[in-house]
């Protein structure tokens, strides 16, 4: 029988440090007003504790989503980690698995940056929907303050670091509230935003291997700015079409908290209302594949979303990669 999925909770956490766009400026030559008209943030949390990483987040916002509907955690089937700050490279998702006690849970890492939650989100239902698994917890958390170049001005006031997890459940197909989702991704532009490994120059003297390590955060913000304005309309429209909806079905249209230009730029595009965007970035930045979650679990503490509404959901970042997901509420 094929199941449909839900989301039933969500959570999140960010860390307590604030940093506003004055105290930027004591760090980089910028001002507030630069980075607000520029981005639309004006302050950003970053995890400046000795000791802790993304996976403290991550656990924080997981517990946070099964509190809320009183879930154990032994009932959790699996757990899906977007993000590209792991603090191992071996993947952070079992330390959250343990940490919060889903002992009956398979846990890994998803790496796909800024669309990490939207992937996650879209590989969690497949198990659903085949009916492998019944409750999924899917987290999107970065601290890419870890790789920021805190000398660049172009980056290093974008970024912020946080946590968002969903609750994914089946439930009978008729409810099924994940309604269609669009994937896509462009290699050939990689090299427009990454954290790129870089080799030594010297190679080890008897094997002749080059080893090296990660390097800070680089970008070519004119570049992602295009392809961001210019795919994640076409995604979002395609995505509905699919379904025979249409733009105005929407009544929520939640994308990756890049910048407040990007997400007003695409609402231009698809003539939808300004109203219908959930902005939540003038207060956290841009976190990575936490800006999705987090940016959802406010509105839900906020009751603003109603039984039955439509969120389209987009995601598009690092890769590049992009996607869409619409579902009803
Ligand atoms: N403060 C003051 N001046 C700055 C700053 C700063 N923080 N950063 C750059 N500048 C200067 C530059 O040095 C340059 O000066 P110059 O003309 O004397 O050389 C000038 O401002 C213009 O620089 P640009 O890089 O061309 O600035 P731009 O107008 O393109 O704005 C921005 C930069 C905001 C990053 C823009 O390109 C953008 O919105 N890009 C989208 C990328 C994005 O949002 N990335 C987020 C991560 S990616 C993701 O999540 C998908």
């Amino acid at each position: 029988m094929v199941q449909g999925a839900k989301i039933i909770s969500t959570g999140s956490a960010t860390p307590s440090v604030k940093v506003s766009n004055e105290q930027m400026s004591s760090i980089v030559d910028t001002s507030d007003e630069w980075i607000f008209t520029r981005t639309g943030i004006k302050e950003r949390r970053l995890l400046t504790e000795y000791g802790q990483s993304v996976t403290d987040l991550a656990v924080q916002a997981s517990l946070q989503a099964m509190e809320s509907i009183s879930m154990d955690p032994s009932n959790i089937d699996l757990i899906i980690l977007a993000t590209s700050s792991p603090n191992d490279l071996f993947g952070s998702a079992s330390k959250v698995q343990y940490k919060i006690g889903a002992v009956n849970a398979c846990a890994f890492d998803l790496t796909a940056a800024c669309s990490g939650f939207v992937i996650s989100v879209v590989t969690a239902s497949q198990f659903i929907f085949n009916g492998t698994y019944k409750n999924i917890l899917v987290v999107g958390a970065d601290v890419l303050s870890k790789w920021v170049d805190w000398s660049d001005r172009g980056t290093c006031i974008l970024f912020g670091d946080a946590a968002g997890a969903v609750i994914i459940q089946s439930c009978s197909s008729n409810l099924n509230s994940i309604l269609n989702f669009h994937l896509s991704t462009d290699g050939n532009y990689a090299d427009y935003l990454s954290i790129a490994y870089k080799q030594q120059l010297d190679p080890h003297p008897i094997l002749n291997l080059y080893q090296g390590s990660f390097q800070h955060i680089s970008m070519n913000g004119k570049e992602v700015y295009k392809f961001a304005v210019s795919q994640v309309p076409l995604s979002i429209i395609s995505c509905l079409d699919q379904i025979n909806m249409s733009i105005e079905d929407v009544d929520w249209l939640l994308m990756h908290q890049a910048n407040e230009r990007i997400l007003m730029a695409v609402a231009e595009k698809l003539s939808i209302s300004s109203n219908k965007i959930i902005s939540n970035l003038s207060k956290y930045g841009n976190t990575s594949a936490a800006s999705i979650p987090l940016a959802l679990n406010e509105v839900v503490q906020k009751n603003k979303i109603s039984t039955d509404d439509i969120i389209v959901i987009a995601g598009f970042g690092a890769g590049l990669t992009w996607g869409t997901i619409v579902l009803r509420w």
